[in-house]
């Protein structure tokens, strides 16, 4: 059973697209709830329940607000909601108001790195859903030992490791990197192993996101660090990669999510579509 969603990031999202949808036709609040589920269907093939459901209650909140912002009217007989001229004027700047710039998952990568900075050179990477190194070749670069892993578990990562491998043979790495094909549920590598725990834009696709984050716990050394950049939930991350954004994890889930696992000192940045969680295990 999918679970519904909501919070400050939902709402951002909200506030926007229900006056898409209400710019093609006017519609009901059951029938904004029915649209959305049905628009983000896809995102059942990457996780069951990866479906952004609405709460009744949530979406009633929202049309309000926006009735009182003049951007919409309920018809009192057919329950629907229409979009004023105002609104289809605030719907437009909204969009004008977010043109994703290029390169920021890159530039979100590098903020990563700015934030190991510190970290000793010495110091045991892993990189969890690795794909084909991504993170883990800047990490190698900076004289880190890596370790990559990825469970090849989608059509378009089942060869991603076999690359990953040729390429730091082709690189010559040597021994500071490695890569493996394992999914970090059930990783055989040791317990409290790792300085730091990194994940680039894999969180959102991992079919159980609150069993990984254990498991990324555990991987963890005490004091060690896990930092990890996938999309952001909301309306920037919807604008630059559609409902797929909503696999991922929201700021407030993440902060729910991480002190429930036992991390502290978390720390949050949004940068542009992406956003980039640092947390510790404690000592
Ligand atoms: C979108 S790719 C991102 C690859 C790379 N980190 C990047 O930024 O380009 C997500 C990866 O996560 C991997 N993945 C999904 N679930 C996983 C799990 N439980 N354990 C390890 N890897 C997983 C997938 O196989 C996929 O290669």
């Amino acid at each position: 059973m999918p679970r519904t969603r909501s919070g400050p990031s939902i709402r951002e999202f909200l506030e926007y697209y229900v006056l898409v949808l209400l710019a093609e036709k006017s519609r009901t609040t059951r029938e904004l709830i029915q649209e959305i589920k049905q628009r983000s269907a896809d995102n059942r093939s990457y996780r069951p329940g990866g479906i952004l459901w609405v709460a009744t209650a949530e979406m009633s909140k929202i049309v309000s607000a926006l009735c009182e912002r003049s951007l919409l009217e309920l018809d009192g007989p057919s329950g629907k909601c229409q979009i004023t001229w105002h609104g289809r004027r605030v719907r437009r700047q909204m969009e004008r108001q977010y043109q994703p710039p290029p390169e920021t998952k890159e530039r979100a990568a590098e903020k990563m790195l700015a934030l190991l900075e510190s970290a000793p050179s010495d110091s045991h990477v892993l990189d969890v859903g690795t794909g084909e190194g991504f993170l883990a070749f800047k990490l190698v670069e900076r004289g880190f030992r890596v370790l990559g892993i990825d469970s090849g578990s989608h059509d378009y990562s089942k060869d991603s490791i076999q690359k990953a491998q040729e390429r730091a043979l082709a690189q010559g790495e040597g021994g500071s990197i490695e890569f493996r094909r394992a999914d970090v549920r059930a990783s055989g590598e040791c317990d409290h192993t790792f300085d730091y725990v990194v994940s680039s834009q894999a969180m959102h696709c991992m079919a159980d996101q609150r069993k990984c984050l254990k498991s990324v716990h555990r991987l963890l050394k005490p004091r060690g660090k896990f930092l990890c950049i996938d999309f952001l939930v909301g309306r920037k991350g919807f604008l630059a990669h559609g409902w797929h954004c909503f696999l991922a994890i929201s700021r407030e889930e993440w902060a729910e999510l991480l002190l429930e696992n036992g991390f502290v000192d978390v720390c949050m940045y949004e940068l542009d579509d992406y956003l980039l969680v640092e947390a510790q295990k404690p000592a």
